[in-house]
């Protein structure tokens, strides 16, 4: 596992945003694997900055997300579908055909999970994952369990991650329960992953990932099983 520690956000952002350019102007027409949440929002600004400027352009890239509340509707403004054409794809030059969120109002979420793995397959698999960590570990919403799912799935959030998530809604009973995600083996197939972290709040998730042990209690910490992931964190998720 490589590490990257940074003083701040912005240059965690700025670290994450290089490994993004690179492997685009190595493969314009990458698969990207993308997160929500506020961590990847700094990555997102500089990944528009960038294209307006005309540095690097998303024309050929396409892009699959990680997870989807469900059941949520794509024009509701708490969607990841949402966040995610607010956030990137409206500023940047992605066709947005291209850009692939788990449906959040399929009515067979088993037969969607099928439809997602089979979209990724003939996508022809994640060329980079960016992933986010949650304070109890949890990669996409692959929550802390006894046992984890392989592949794309819906899932019950954790009191923890409604408690959590719940600075973005009204209170905390708005926060949808469930949620659609890619599974761990949908993470660990794509080919490269960077991982985010900041804040002293995901120090002790970040230590079960760092140290090398893997535990489906710590759902990032099953990244130990794959050869290409880097970490950028800043000091304080590094130092608590
Ligand atoms: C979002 C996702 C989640 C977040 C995690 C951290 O698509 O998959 O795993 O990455 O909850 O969220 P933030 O960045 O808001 O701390």
């Amino acid at each position: 596992m490589n590490l990257i520690v940074c003083k701040n956000y912005e240059e965690v952002s700025a670290e994450a945003a290089k490994i993004v350019f690179e492997q685009i102007k190595q493969k314009p027409d990458s698969v990207l694997g993308l997160a929500t949440g506020s961590t990847p929002e700094g990555l997102y600004a500089n990944m528009i900055r960038a294209n307006q400027a005309g540095e690097i352009s998303f024309r050929d890239v396409r892009t699959v997300n990680l997870d989807e509340y469900y059941p949520i509707r794509p024009e509701n403004d708490q969607s990841y579908r949402y966040f995610m054409n607010q956030k990137l794809f409206l500023h940047i030059d992605i066709d947005r055909s291209n850009t692939h969120v788990p449906d959040g109002t399929a009515a067979d979420p088993q037969k969607e999970g099928l439809r997602y793995e089979q979209l990724i397959s003939d996508l022809g698999g994640i060329d980079l994952q960016v992933l986010g960590i949650g304070q109890n570990g949890h990669i996409g919403f692959n929550e802390p369990d006894t046992e984890l799912d392989a592949i794309t799935h819906k899932t019950d959030l954790t009191p923890s991650t409604i408690a959590v998530n719940s600075r973005f809604f009204a209170s905390e009973e708005d926060v949808p329960k469930q949620a659609l995600t890619m599974g761990m083996r949908s993470i660990l197939n794509a080919r490269k992953i960077i991982l985010l972290a900041c804040g002293k709040e995901k120090h002790t998730a970040l230590q079960h990932l760092l140290n090398g042990k893997i535990s489906t209690h710590w759902p990032a910490s099953l990244l130990n099983l794959h050869s290409d992931v880097t970490v950028i964190c800043d000091t304080a998720a590094r130092e608590g």
